[in-house]
């Protein structure tokens, strides 16, 4: 066999060569498939189908208060119009790609800003954040020995759910920021008034961003051999250099793959898919059109969507809203989760466990992942259910600094992936990916990493609006770490 042959080459062992082989899969032959296009496969307008509109009876948590009733109406009725950003089918193939995760097959990578901002959707914002991912994402394939399913926090991150309705300032209390979809970060009454026209701006920022994304990932710019020369720009910083064994073989990997032949041109686009928090169902229902192949229901924002922490309510009209539509759905299990609440998300949102429908995107805290989460895993596994589970280490390992910024600690955010990667593995369970907050730019915001981000560089570089992201560096080096870990289970 060819392979063989290059694994002598490369001076290469089997157990390498199969690693890259099998890790591609995705990429190669299955990625060419033909999606039919949208207006053919999905109906003009919002859908009317039964039981799209029953949510509204329902206790509606984190729900904007609309300053104008008519401008909410007309802001809905434009957005039931205007074209869906995702086909169908590509949504019915991510599904695919999760039901492939769940079952032990692939990674799942979902990745990108807490919240997105109409001002950040620029060009050399969204291709580096991009870049992150596919730089993140090539170190796990190799690390995982698996295709890795690539995902945005991107096109259509805008809703934040707040713990606080109001927030006071030197005596001034005003409406919390809850995202620019909903009012604006300046501290002002006018900025803070929840103005419906957001949603449209959103709509339309997320189309922009899409756009790019789909360039930038079909166009050649998602190259391995590109995100690899990427990658090896990373490493020749000497602070990173306890990752160069990894990096070598990586290296090697690709070299190999170069001489057994492989189609690199296949190699010139990925797929990635979008993703976000499902909070404000006005916007998702008036976005939410029929599949005419099937004749049932997608929310064409995005790919995938998610219920947050806040939302979760097995009564309430998140749950009822999502557990109506089509689309992969996450769902986020803070430190409280029980079983029976786990068990009745999944009766509800995946009566049928469709593989791939739904994903539990966990996240406990560093401190408490490895108590709380065993009990959850194992009564979920004896139940004969088989979500996909994922780890969020950011949002359960928020601190505040010394000088008053919101921050995080590498060191934490890794500590919950291993403890993530300890109770999946006890428990016999895939772990089956990791959910990050991060940016492709040079921030300060979270604490630690080889070159070192300390709390005397937030006054300078202290973006973000809400959470504090990983800046590039950071992310490529919890890639490696992750990756790392993900190798010595595979070894063994
Ligand atoms: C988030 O993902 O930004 C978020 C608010 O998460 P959670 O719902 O888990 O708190
Ligand atoms: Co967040």
């Amino acid at each position: 066999m060819v392979q063989d042959w290059a694994c002598s080459v490369m001076n290469f062992s089997r157990s390498d060569c199969r690693r890259m082989l099998v890790s591609m899969m995705f990429d190669t032959a299955e990625q060419n498939r033909v999606i039919e296009p949208f207006g053919t496969n999905l109906s003009q307008g919002a859908a009317d189908y039964p039981g799209l509109d029953d949510w509204r009876d329902l206790d509606v948590q984190q729900a904007p208060q609309w300053y104008d009733h008519e401008v909410l109406e007309e802001s809905l009725h434009e957005l039931s119009h205007v074209p869906p950003l995702v086909f169908a089918g590509e949504v019915d193939v991510l599904r695919e790609r999760l039901a492939a995760a769940a079952a032990g097959k692939a990674f799942v990578l979902q990745g990108g800003d807490c919240a997105e901002t109409f001002a950040g959707a620029t060009a050399n914002k969204i291709s580096s954040r991009i870049r992150t991912i596919l730089q993140m994402a090539a170190v796990l394939t190799y690390g995982a020995s698996m295709p890795v399913v690539k995902m945005g926090r991107m096109a259509g991150q805008f809703a934040k759910p707040r713990s606080s309705n109001m927030e006071t300032r030197d005596g001034v209390t005003l409406p919390s920021f809850r995202g620019e979809i909903v009012n604006g970060f300046d501290f002002t009454e006018e900025s803070r008034r929840h103005d419906p026209r957001r949603m449209v701006q959103a709509y339309h920022t997320s189309a922009s961003t899409l756009n790019l994304i789909r360039a930038f990932t079909t166009g050649g710019f998602a190259d391995l051999r590109t995100v690899h020369s990427w990658n090896k720009g990373f490493m020749s910083n000497p602070a990173y250099a306890r990752f160069d064994e990894l990096a070598g073989q990586i290296d090697r990997a690709i070299r190999f793959m170069e001489a057994a032949g492989a189609d690199f041109d296949a190699l010139r686009t990925v797929e990635f898919f979008s993703a976000h928090e499902a909070l404000l169902l006005d916007y998702e229902r008036a976005l939410t059109r029929l599949d005419s192949r099937t004749g049932l229901p997608y929310i064409t924002s995005s790919h995938f969507v998610w219920i947050g922490e806040r939302t979760r309510q097995i009564d309430g009209a998140h749950v009822d809203y999502l557990s109506r539509i089509r689309n992969p759905i996450g769902v986020k299990l803070g430190p409280t989760t029980t079983v029976d609440q786990a068990m009745e998300l999944i009766e509800k949102l995946d009566p049928n466990r469709e593989p791939g429908r739904l994903t539990f995107i966990v996240r406990m805290g560093a401190d408490t992942i490895r108590e709380r989460l065993p009990e959850v895993m194992e009564g979920v596994k004896a139940e004969g259910a088989t979500p996909l589970w994922i780890t969020d280490p950011m949002h359960g390992n928020t601190i505040t600094a010394a000088n008053g910024y919101k921050t995080r600690r590498l060191e934490d955010i890794m500590n919950e992936v291993r403890g993530f990667f300890e109770v999946a593995n006890a428990t016999g369970t895939h772990p089956g990916g990791l959910h990050i907050e991060l940016t492709g730019d040079d921030v300060a915001e979270c604490l630690g990493g080889s070159v070192a981000i300390d709390e005397s560089a937030f006054d300078e570089r202290y973006e973000t609006l809400v959470d504090p992201r990983l800046n590039h560096q950071q992310s490529l080096e919890l890639a490696f770490l992750v990756a790392e870990s993900l190798a010595k289970d595979t070894a063994r």
